[in-house]
C-alpha cells in the first residue's frame, strides 16, 4: 500500500494511474478502522480498480472538543487493517496539510444539515461537508462509499454533490453490526463491558419497530420506541426518531420511504444507529 501524507504527491500520483484508465473508488475515514470499514474497501474494490481510504480526524465537524480529543487513532493498527485487505493508497495528513491556518468558510446545504444529529451537534455536518469537498478535490473518486451507520451524512453529503454538481457517484453500504446486532462504531472502544449491554437496546428497539411497522401507528411506535430506550440503565437518549428517509422529517402516512433513526449517549458515549422501515 502506497501511504501518502501530503496531498500534491497523492494528487501527482493519482493523475499518473488515471492517465493509465483507472477507476478511482474512495473510502473517506477518521481511523480506528473496523470491519464496517473494511468492507466498505472491500466494496470498493469491486467497483473500480484503485482504491483510496483516507484517514483525518477532521477537527471541523467536532462540536465538544474533550470527544476530538479522546477520538481513538490507532494509525499503525489501522495500516496493518488496511494492508491485509489490499487498500492500494492511504492518505493520512495533518491538520495542517488540510487547513491553511484559520478558515471560517462553510458550505451551506440547507435545512437537512439542521436537523436530527445537525440540532444536537451545531455545526457538525458544516465541518463533514468542508472536509468531504477538500477531499474530493484532492482525490477525485469516480465514486466514493460511505457507511448507512451515518445515514444523515449520507443525505448531506448527497445534497452537496448534487448542489456543486461534484462528479462523483456515492454508493451507500450497509450498517456492518456485531452479532449480538451493535452497529460497529470507531466509539465502541469507549464503551465498558456493562455500557455495551445497555447499547443493546438501539438495536433491539429498531428491529422491534420494523418488525412492527404500519404507517397507520407511526406516533404510537414512536412512543413505544422512546419508552423502551428511556426505561434502559445507563442510556439518555437524544432521538428517536421515525421519518422521511428522503428528507428527514417526520414521517406522515403520506411518506413513501420510512426510516427510523436513533441516537443516545450510552455511559459517555455518544451511538447512533438506524433502520429502513419500508422502501
Ligand atoms: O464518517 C466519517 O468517518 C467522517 O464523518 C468523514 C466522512 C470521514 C468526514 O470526516
Amino acid at each position: 500500500m502506497k501511504n501518502f501524507t501530503k496531498k500534491a504527491e497523492l494528487q501527482q500520483y493519482l493523475a499518473t494511474l488515471r492517465a493509465g484508465g483507472a477507476i478511482v473508488t474512495f473510502v473517506p475515514t477518521m481511523g480506528a478502522l473496523h470491519p464496517g470499514h473494511l468492507s466498505l474497501i472491500k466494496q470498493a474494490q469491486q467497483l473500480g480498480n484503485v482504491v483510496v481510504c483516507s484517514i483525518f480526524v477532521n477537527p471541523t465537524q467536532f462540536n465538544d472538543t474533550k470527544d476530538l480529543e479522546i477520538y481513538p487513532r490507532p494509525i499503525l493498527e489501522d495500516i496493518k487493517k488496511l494492508e491485509q485487505v489490499n487498500c492500494d493508497i492511504l492518505f493520512n495528513p495533518d491538520v495542517d496539510e488540510m487547513y491553511a491556518g484559520n478558515e471560517s468558510w462553510h458550505l451551506d446545504i440547507g435545512e437537512l444539515e439542521g436537523l436530527l444529529e445537525g440540532k444536537f451537534r451545531p455545526g457538525h455536518y458544516q465541518g463533514v461537508t468542508q472536509v468531504v469537498y477538500k477531499l474530493f478535490t484532492i482525490v477525485k473518486p469516480d465514486i466514493a462509499l460511505f457507511g448507512q451507520k451515518d445515514y444523515q451524512q449520507f443525505l448531506v453529503i448527497s445534497r452537496m454533490v448534487s448542489l456543486l454538481n461534484l462528479p462523483v457517484k456515492l454508493v451507500m453500504c450497509p450498517i456492518a453490526r456485531d452479532a449480538d446486532g451493535l452497529a460497529l462504531s470507531s466509539r465502541n472502544i469507549h464503551l465498558t463491558p456493562a455500557d455495551r449491554q445497555h447499547a443493546l437496546i438501539l438495536s433491539k428497539t429498531l428491529n422491534s419497530i420494523k418488525q412492527q411497522f404500519s404507517p397507520d401507528h407511526i406516533d404510537q411506535l414512536q412512543q413505544q420506541a422512546v419508552t423502551a430506550i428511556n426505561k434502559e440503565p445507563g442510556v439518555t437518549l437524544g432521538y428517536f426518531e421515525i421519518a422521511d428517509a428522503e428528507t428527514l422529517h417526520p414521517a406522515s402516512k403520506s411518506t413513501k420511504k420510512f426510516i427510523a433513526l436513533v441516537a443516545a449517549t450510552v455511559g459517555k458515549t455518544r451511538l447512533i444507529d438506524n433502520v429502513v422501515l419500508k422502501d
